[in-house]
C-alpha cells in the first residue's frame, strides 16, 4: 500500500506551483521532501492531505483521496501543519485529546485515559497535561501537536491498511536534543505510541 501522485499540478493566483508531479511513498518508511523556501513543499503537503484543490490524481492505500470523506481521511492520515494557532484556552490534555476522534481506542479495548499520557511521554512532555497550551514555548507546543497527531494514528495499521503521518517542518522549533528524539522516533517507530 502506497501513497502516490499522478501528474499532480497546482496553480495558485495564476502561478504554477506544482507541475506534473509523479511521486511515490511507501508505507512504514520515512519519505522526506527537501527544497528551498517557496519551492512548494507545504503546497504539496496540502494537496496530499486534501486541503487544496489540484489537478491530477493522488492515491492513498489504493484509492483516490477524492473518494474519501473528511471523516474517512481522518482514519487514514494525521496532519501536523507548520503553524497552529489556537483561539481557545485549551489545556495540553485537551489539545492532545483532539487526536482521539475516531473511537478506535474503545474498539481495540484500549483506555483513552492511558493514551494521552503515553503520547505526551513519547514527545517528552510528561506532567504537561494540565498546563494551558498557550503558556508553552514554541518548541513545547510543536511537541504537544506531535503528540496529538501520533495519537490520531496510534494504531499504525487499521483493517490491515497502513495509516500515514504528514508532518510539515516538524522539528523547526525544536532544540537539537528534541530534533534527535523525533528522528529516532521516525527511525524506530512502526508503532506511533
Ligand atoms: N495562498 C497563497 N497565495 C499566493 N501564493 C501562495 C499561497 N500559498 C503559497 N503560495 C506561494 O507558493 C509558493 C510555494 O509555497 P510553499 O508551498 O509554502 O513553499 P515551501 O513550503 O516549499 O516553502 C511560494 O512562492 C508561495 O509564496
Ligand atoms: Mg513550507
Amino acid at each position: 500500500m502506497n501513497l502516490s501522485t499522478q501528474n499532480l499540478s497546482l496553480d495558485i493566483g495564476g502561478r504554477r506551483i506544482l507541475d506534473g508531479l509523479c511521486i511515490q511513498a511507501k508505507a512504514a518508511e520515512v519519505t522526506v521532501i527537501v527544497g528551498p523556501n517557496g519551492s512548494g513543499k507545504t503546497s504539496l503537503l496540502k494537496c496530499l492531505t486534501g486541503e487544496l484543490r489540484y489537478s491530477g490524481g493522488i492515491s492513498l492505500n489504493g484509492a483516490d483521496i477524492s473518494s474519501f470523506s473528511p471523516a474517512e481521511l481522518a482514519l487514514w492520515r494525521a496532519v501536523l501543519p507548520q503553524a497552529i494557532e489556537l483561539s481557545f484556552p485549551f489545556t495540553v490534555h485537551e489539545v492532545v485529546s483532539l487526536g482521539l476522534t475516531t473511537g478506535l481506542a474503545s474498539e481495540t479495548g484500549c483506555s483513552f485515559d492511558k493514551l494521552v499520557p503515553q503520547a505526551l511521554e513519547r514527545v517528552g512532555l510528561v506532567g504537561y497535561a494540565p498546563r494551558p497550551y498557550q503558556t508553552l514555548s514554541g518548541g513545547e507546543q510543536q511537541r504537544a501537536q506531535l503528540a496529538r497527531v501520533l495519537l490520531q494514528v496510534w494504531e499504525p495499521t487499521l483493517y490491515d491498511m497502513p495509516r500515514w503521518l504528514f508532518l510539515d517542518e516538524p522539528v523547526s522549533a525544536l532544540d537539537i536534543a528534541h530534533q534527535l528524539m523525533v528522528r529516532a522516533m521516525s527511525e524506530s517507530g512502526v508503532r506511533a505510541i
